[in-house]
């Protein structure tokens, strides 16, 4: 495993009104979990002004994208200085559902990681492989591509996590097995050492989303090489992302 702390992302995607952020957050803000964790919630943009002022110090809160550039006439689109004005200091960039639905292709994803941490956003960086693709013999180069469009442009990985997302386990309820899971996190790791630094592949932090719920997670943060998750669903409810947060 990497030498930093426990790490829990909490991925709201397009869900939550006025009234269910404010519910979750104060369920979050009574839950209980190791101080040894970084625990990162990441609302939609509309909902980030409330969660910054009322979710208690103990969380981070993350955006779920952001620009590949500087503010500016770029109609719909908030810029990595504006999320740090809103003291929000971390963004989720190459989630699978960007990357598929509004094709967001490896290069564009590794100009945004690099735009972002240009800005001080720290990065959650996020890659995956289909059904199709894993199930042809694609999954590695897939992974591969993915890893090196985050590489070839980022220069530091102090504050970059790597989210590892089967895409067929998104929402599915068709979790990795541990097993799935630690082998993919190794070869990153075993990528990262290669292709990056042996100072970085150990250094960075690899976390896996799928799936994860209240009933699986430990098992799977019982595996070397799986240093946290990535949340979805069950992000949505207090208890469940609190046990999550105690997985390890
Ligand atoms: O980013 C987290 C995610 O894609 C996993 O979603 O609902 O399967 O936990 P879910």
């Amino acid at each position: 495993g990497s030498s930093g702390k426990f790490f829990v992302g909490g991925n709201w995607k397009a869900n939550g009104t006025k009234e269910s952020v404010s519910k979750l957050v104060s369920g979050l803000n009574s839950a209980q979990f190791p101080s040894e964790v970084d625990v990162i919630v990441a609302p939609t943009f509309i909902h980030l002004p409330y969660v910054v002022e009322n979710i208690d110090s103990r969380y981070q809160v993350s955006a779920q994208n952001c620009w590949v550039g500087r503010a500016g006439a770029y109609t719909g689109e908030i810029a990595p200085e504006q999320l740090t004005d809103m003291s929000v200091p971390w963004v989720i960039l190459g989630h699978s559902e960007r990357r598929s639905l509004l094709e967001e292709g490896n290069d564009f994803v590794g100009a945004k990681a690099a735009n972002a941490l240009t800005h001080g956003l720290k990065v959650i960086a996020c890659i995956g492989e289909t059904l199709e693709q894993r199930e042809t013999g694609h999954m590695y180069d897939v992974l591969e591509g993915q890893l090196k469009g985050v590489a070839d442009n980022v220069v530091n990985w102090t504050d970059v996590v790597v989210a590892y997302e089967p895409v067929w386990a998104i929402g599915t309820g068709k979790v990795a097995t541990p097993d799935q899971a630690q082998e993919v996190h190794a070869f990153i790791r075993k990528w990262l050492a290669e292709k990056v630094s042996q100072e970085v592949s150990a250094a960075t932090r690899i976390i896996y989303g799928g799936s994860v719920n209240d009933q699986n997670a430990a098992e799977l943060a019982s595996k070397g090489d799986v240093d946290g998750f990535l949340v979805g669903g069950a992000s949505l409810k207090a208890d469940a992302f609190a046990t999550i947060c105690n997985a390890r």
